[in-house]
C-alpha cells in the first residue's frame, strides 16, 4: 500500500510543484532541474507499480467508462479507426485477416467494432479482470471468435510469437513509460505475423511530454513517440490525426508501423 500514498501524493503534490514552486523559482535551471527530478521520481514509482490501476478500479464497465467523458464520440473514433485499419489489411502485400490482438482491450469497444467485423480470431489484454469479464457479455454473439481474454499488465505480457496480422493499441501506450513502451513494441514486434501491423492510437500532446493527473498516464508529443518506435527497428507506415474531436481535446492519432 506504500506506494499508493505515494501515489496520491506525487498526484496532489505535482500540481502545486509545477504551478507554484517552479513557476516562481527565479531560476531557470532550478526550476528545470526540480521539474525533471519530479518526473524521474514519478516515471520511477511507474515503472515499479501500474498505477493506472488504482484509477481503473473505479471505471465502470462500459462504453463510458473506456471514453472518459467523451462517451459521445465513440462513433467517430470507430468510424476512423475502421478506415485507418481498411489501409493495410486484406490484399496482396497487407496484412492478413485471420488474427488481432487488442492491448489495453478494456471492455473490448475496439474489438467489437473495428476488429471483430475484419479478423476470424481476436485476443484481448487488459490488466483489469472486471472490464475483461464484461467483454464476454458486450461481444455477444461474436465472443467466440476470442480465442483468450489476458488480464495482464502490458509490462509483464509476452504476445505469442509470429501469432497476429494486427496489434491494435489503443488508449494504453501512455501508462508505459518510455523504457516499457519500447519493451512491449520489441514484443509485439516478434509477435506479428509476415505483413503485420502494430496500430497505435493515442492522445499526443503538442509538446514535449506530461503528466496527466487524472489517470496517471503520459501525454507524450509526437516527436517522443516516433523516437521510441524508431527504437524498436520498425518503420512509420502512416500517421493520421483522428478528426471530428473537439479543439479542447487532446489531439489523438492513429500512427500504423511495421
Ligand atoms: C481508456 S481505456 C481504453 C480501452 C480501449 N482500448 C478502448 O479504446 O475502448 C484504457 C485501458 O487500458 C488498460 N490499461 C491501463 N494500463 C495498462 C497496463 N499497464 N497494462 C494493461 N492494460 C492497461 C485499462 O485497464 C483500460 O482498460
Amino acid at each position: 500500500m506504500a506506494h499508493l500514498g505515494a501515489h496520491l501524493a506525487f498526484k496532489s503534490r505535482w500540481h502545486k510543484t509545477d504551478e507554484e514552486l517552479c513557476r516562481h523559482s527565479t531560476s531557470l535551471v532550478l526550476h528545470k532541474a526540480i521539474r525533471n527530478d519530479f518526473f524521474e521520481s514519478y516515471l520511477f514509482l511507474l515503472e515499479k507499480y501500474p498505477l493506472a490501476r488504482n484509477f481503473y478500479k473505479d471505471v465502470p464497465a462500459t462504453d463510458e467508462g473506456m471514453m472518459g467523458d467523451f462517451s459521445d464520440l465513440s462513433n467517430t473514433d470507430i468510424q476512423s479507426s475502421r478506415e485507418f485499419l481498411r489501409k493495410f489489411v486484406g490484399g496482396p502485400g497487407n496484412a492478413g485477416t485471420d488474427f488481432a490482438l487488442d492491448c489495453g482491450s478494456g471492455i473490448g469497444r475496439v474489438s467489437k467494432h473495428v476488429l471483430l467485423p475484419v479478423f476470424n480470431n481476436i485476443e484481448l489484454v487488459d490488466m483489469t479482470e472486471p472490464f475483461l469479464e464484461e467483454a464476454q457479455n458486450y461481444l455477444q454473439k461474436e465472443a467466440d471468435k476470442v480465442e483468450t481474454l489476458y488480464c495482464y499488465c502490458l509490462q509483464d505480457f509476452i504476445p505469442t510469437p509470429k501469432k497476429y496480422d494486427v496489434i491494435w493499441m489503443q488508449w494504453v501506450s501512455g501508462h508505459l513509460t518510455d523504457r516499457d513502451l519500447l519493451i512491449y513494441l520489441l514484443r509485439c514486434k516478434n509477435a506479428l505475423k509476415e505483413n503485420g501491423v502494430i496500430i497505435i492510437k493515442d492522445n499526443v500532446g503538442r509538446q514535449g511530454c506530461r503528466l496527466d493527473p487524472i489517470d496517471s498516464s503520459i501525454i507524450r508529443d509526437i516527436h517522443i513517440l516516433r523516437n521510441i518506435i524508431e527504437r524498436t527497428g520498425m518503420s512509420i507506415l502512416a500517421e493520421e490525426k483522428q478528426k471530428g474531436f473537439p479543439e479542447l481535446c487532446v489531439p489523438i492519432w492513429m500512427i500504423a508501423i511495421q
